[in-house]
Order: structure tokens, then C-alpha cells, then sequence
């Protein structure tokens, strides 16, 4: 297991390209599943959960055929189809693997898959998952650990599914909804639809694949099935938690970073709590040949901070609100603001593993169940920690940005999930970061 040794205290300025969105690409991979045509996707990030996503498809007959071209292109085709069961050994690692769930149930009627347990983050139920395919008419059982969907002898059909549930709506369920609901007989109305900018992507891919569908981005979602899906070209929308985190990273450094590809329009609420903390981000006007409009997802802005931090509000929400996958990130930032903040999370009310490790630095952070105070201290000190989820991880390599000292973050495998090359592009703007193993990280310490 890998290590960061973050030497804090370091400004962080230059430019960052902001990568294909994990969180949308992983649906969009397991929506080739759905034709036995080729779909290529571009701008796809390398990273441990996309990888285990290959590993998966591959597993259910949908190969990747262009090994050895671009980096960050895949084309993915589904060629066989007898196997349909994903694996807890792999669904274990990644719980996207549950997104496979609508795709094989669309075009093989039948799919068998591992129940995704708890996370670090708190339970993950799949019950509105659920509930979307038996409305569509599909029987579900339960056999030693997996979830059998099977469809009617018919086929799908065409129904009204509500999807709200207690913390919202789902946005994985909403994806596997529409999967199954695109090739159903009739019309599907998914009525408290997830709105994130990544359902709208996956509803961008299945059109441009032949399904129809109107009110993706909406708690409306409308699908009228068709009898089959072709291949397709698409572009991953830029990564909206990557983009939140390094701004936040020029935040809590004093910075000065310029994204390029950024989806400012995703980011609304994001940007909105950043201003408030006194972290600016103005759009960079470009010079674009006629005819060419600007793409409010894949913007250049230029970010910076003064050198007072602000205090706020903030509660987590269903997009547009505020993501649950940049909490962890900002209350880095707030440790170091001029007072008290308050976090209140909405969406995974358990999400707060990084806080213990904030304490670790110096942080002053007191929880009261799903709501956190942090009063801002005027600096934190470097310290070993442990990244326990991705997000937490990001949190506590912010942190050790700006912290005085040595940080060193132990299980930067959870990090890796969800952040290509982390070290490598903070380090080329500007701060002081290296990789080491954990081997020679207990070395490090002894003699540090
Ligand atoms: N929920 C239910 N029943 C369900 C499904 C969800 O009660 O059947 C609850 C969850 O427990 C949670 C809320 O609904 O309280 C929202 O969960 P959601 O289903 O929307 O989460 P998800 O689709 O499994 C995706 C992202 C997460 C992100 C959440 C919320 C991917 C691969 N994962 O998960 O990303 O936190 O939406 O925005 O898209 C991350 O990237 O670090 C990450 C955890």
C-alpha cells in the first residue's frame, strides 16, 4: 500500500486540466452492455475503479478492443452474452459494479448480481434500484448474497416509478432505471429522478444509441422505449468533484490555479459556497474561431484566494444543492477559517471518517450527528493519517497541503479510485508531494 508525504506550506499556482468525470463514466461503460454494436467513449480517466469496471464487462462478454490507442479512449464492445452474473469479488471493490443491474436486465432479460454491502461512508441500500425494476415488471429474488432481476416472459413494459426515498433520490438507480426502461415496450415516467449532470450524460449516451429520452437533468424523466440500441461516439463530461477538489486546493494554499475543462455549470452550488469562503473563480475568456459558442461544462477559469478563509453554512443536497462528494474537501478548507462553520450532511448522515484525522492536525471539530462545527484554527501541523474513503482522502491531502510540517497519508488506494496521478499534477503546480510505499513510509517515520 502507497503513502503521500506532503511537505505543507506550499502555494499552489499554474494550470490543471480538469479529467473525464468518473462517476459518469462508469454507467456509460456498463451501458455498452446494451448493444451488440461498438460504443466508444472518450476522455476517460485511468483509474483503479474504471479498471475494475473492465474487469467486470469483460467478465459479462463487453471487451475493450482498442488496446493500445489512446490513453483516455475505449471502445467497448459487447460480443457475448453467456454470463450475467457480477461477481461479489469484484462488486465488492467498486459498488458501481451495481450499475451493470439495468443494462443486462434491458438486453438479456435476466442478470444476477452481487449485493453491494455497506462502505465506509455509511449503508448503501438498493431498494428504490429495486423498486424501478419490478414497476417495469421484473421479478426479484435473493440467492446467497445476490440480487436475481429477471424480466416477465413479455418482456419490460412501460410504467410510472417514483424514486424518491428518504435522503432523496438515487443516482445510480435513476441510470438503471432509464437502461432498462430505454428498450421497454412504451412509456416510462421515472418522477424523482436524480437530477446530477452524470445522469444527464448517460441519457445523452443511450440517444445518441437510439433510446428517447426526454427531462434527463430534471426530477422528471420521460422514456419511451424503442426495440433496440445501436453504438455510438461520446465525450465524458468533465469531472465536477475533481474540479470542486482543486479548487479547494487553491483555497486552502492561497493560490492561484487555472482549470481548463471546467464544468462551471455543474458546479453552481460548489462555486456559490466557495465565494462565500472567499475563494474566487472568474471564467477566462477565450479566443474561439466563429461559430463556436462556449461549452458551460468545459470552461477555463482561474481561481484564487486571499488569505482569510471565511466561515459558512453548508448542507449537503441531492444536485443542485451542495455534493455529499465534496464535503470532506471543504471542511478541510474550513479548519482554517476566520470562525465557526457549520456542516450539515444530508446525504450519507455517517460521512465524517475524515474527521478523527482532521483532529490528528490540529483541527477544532465537534459533531453532533449529522452536523459539525468546525472552528477554524490559524494553522494546522503536519501528522501521519488514514484516508479511509476517497473523498476523506482528498480531504486530508488538502489539509496537508497547508498544514506547517510533514503529513503523511497512509491508503492513498482509496484516493487512486477517484483521482488520476493526484501527486503528479499538484506537484507540477507547485506543491511538495511524493509517493512512497508503506514500507518505506514506517522508515520515514521512525527517523523523521
Ligand atoms: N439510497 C436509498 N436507496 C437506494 C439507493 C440510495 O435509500 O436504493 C440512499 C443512499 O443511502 C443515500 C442516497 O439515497 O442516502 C443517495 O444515494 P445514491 O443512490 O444517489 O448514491 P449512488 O448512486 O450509489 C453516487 C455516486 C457517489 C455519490 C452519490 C450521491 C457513483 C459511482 N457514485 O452513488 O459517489 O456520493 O451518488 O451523489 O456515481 C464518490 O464518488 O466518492 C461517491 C461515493
Amino acid at each position: 500500500m502507497d503513502v503521500f508525504v506532503i511537505e505543507g506550506g506550499r502555494r499552489l499556482a499554474g494550470r490543471l486540466r480538469v479529467n473525464g468525470s468518473k462517476n459518469a463514466a462508469l454507467p456509460l461503460m456498463a451501458a455498452a452492455l446494451m448493444s451488440d454494436q461498438p460504443v466508444v467513449l472518450r476522455d476517460v480517466p485511468d483509474l483503479a475503479d474504471i479498471r475494475n469496471m473492465l474487469r467486470l464487462l469483460a467478465e459479462l462478454g463487453c471487451h475493450k478492443t482498442n488496446e493500445g490507442g489512446a490513453r483516455d479512449v475505449m471502445c467497448l464492445h459487447a460480443t457475448e452474452r453467456s454470463n450475467s452474473h457480477a461477481r461479489y469479488d469484484i462488486v465488492r471493490t467498486m459498488r458501481a459494479g451495481i450499475c451493470v443491474l439495468g443494462p443486462l436486465l434491458a438486453r438479456r432479460g435476466y442478470c444476477r448480481v452481487s449485493m453491494p454491502g455497506g462502505c465506509a461512508i455509511g449503508d448503501r441500500p438498493i431498494d428504490l434500484h429495486l423498486r424501478g425494476m419490478r414497476a417495469l415488471g421484473a421479478e426479484v429474488s435473493m440467492e446467497s448474497g445476490d440480487i436475481i432481476v429477471k424480466a416477465p416472459p413479455g418482456g419490460l413494459k412501460g410504467a410510472t416509478i417514483f424514486l424518491g426515498g428518504t435522503f432523496g433520490s438515487t443516482v445510480l438507480g435513476t441510470a438503471n432505471v432509464m437502461c432498462a426502461a430505454a428498450v421497454a415496450q412504451g412509456k416510462t415516467i421515472i418522477e424523482s429522478a436524480a437530477c446530477e449532470p452524470e445522469v444527464t450524460d448517460l441519457a445523452s449516451l443511450l440517444t445518441k444509441m437510439g433510446a428517447k429520452i426526454s427531462g434527463a437533468g430534471s426530477p422528471r424523466i420521460i422514456v419511451e422505449g424503442v426495440a433496440q440500441l445501436g453504438g455510438a461516439d461520446h465525450t465524458v463530461i468533465p469531472d465536477r468533484i475533481e474540479a470542486g477538489t482543486f479548487m479547494m486546493a487553491a483555497g486552502i494554499t492561497n493560490g492561484d490555479l487555472i482549470l481548463e475543462n471546467c464544468p462551471t455549470d455543474a458546479l453552481l452550488s460548489t462555486i456559490d459556497r466557495l465565494n462565500a469562503v472567499g475563494v474566487e473563480i472568474e471564467p477566462i475568456e477565450i479566443l474561439r474561431p466563429a461559430g463556436f459558442t462556449a461549452d458551460p461544462l468545459r470552461q477555463v477559469v482561474r481561481v484564487t484566494c486571499g488569505r482569510v478563509i471565511k466561515p459558512v453554512e453548508v448542507t449537503t443536497q441531492p444536485h443542485p444543492g451542495f455534493p455529499t462528494d465534496l464535503q470532506a474537501q471543504l471542511m478541510a478548507l474550513l479548519t482554517l477559517a476566520d470562525g465557526n462553520s457549520v456542516i450539515t450532511e444530508r446525504i450519507f448522515p455517517e460521512r465524517f471518517l475524515h474527521v478523527a484525522e482532521l483532529l490528528r492536525m490540529g483541527a477544532k471539530i465537534f459533531r453532533q450527528g449529522p452536523t459539525v462545527i468546525v472552528s477554524g484554527v490559524r494553522q494546522l501541523t503536519g501528522a501521519p493519517v488514514m484516508a479511509s474513503d476517497l473523498r476523506a482522502s482528498a480531504c486530508l491531502v488538502l489539509a496537508g497541503l497547508a498544514a506547517e510540517g510533514t503529513t503523511l497519508v497512509n491508503r492513498v488506494y482509496h484516493l487512486d479510485r477517484g483521482y488520476e496521478r493526484m501527486e503528479h499534477r499538484l506537484a507540477d503546480v507547485g506543491a511538495r508531494i511524493t509517493r512512497i510505499s508503506e514500507k518505506d513510509a514506517g522508515v520515514a517515520e521512525a527517523s523523521g
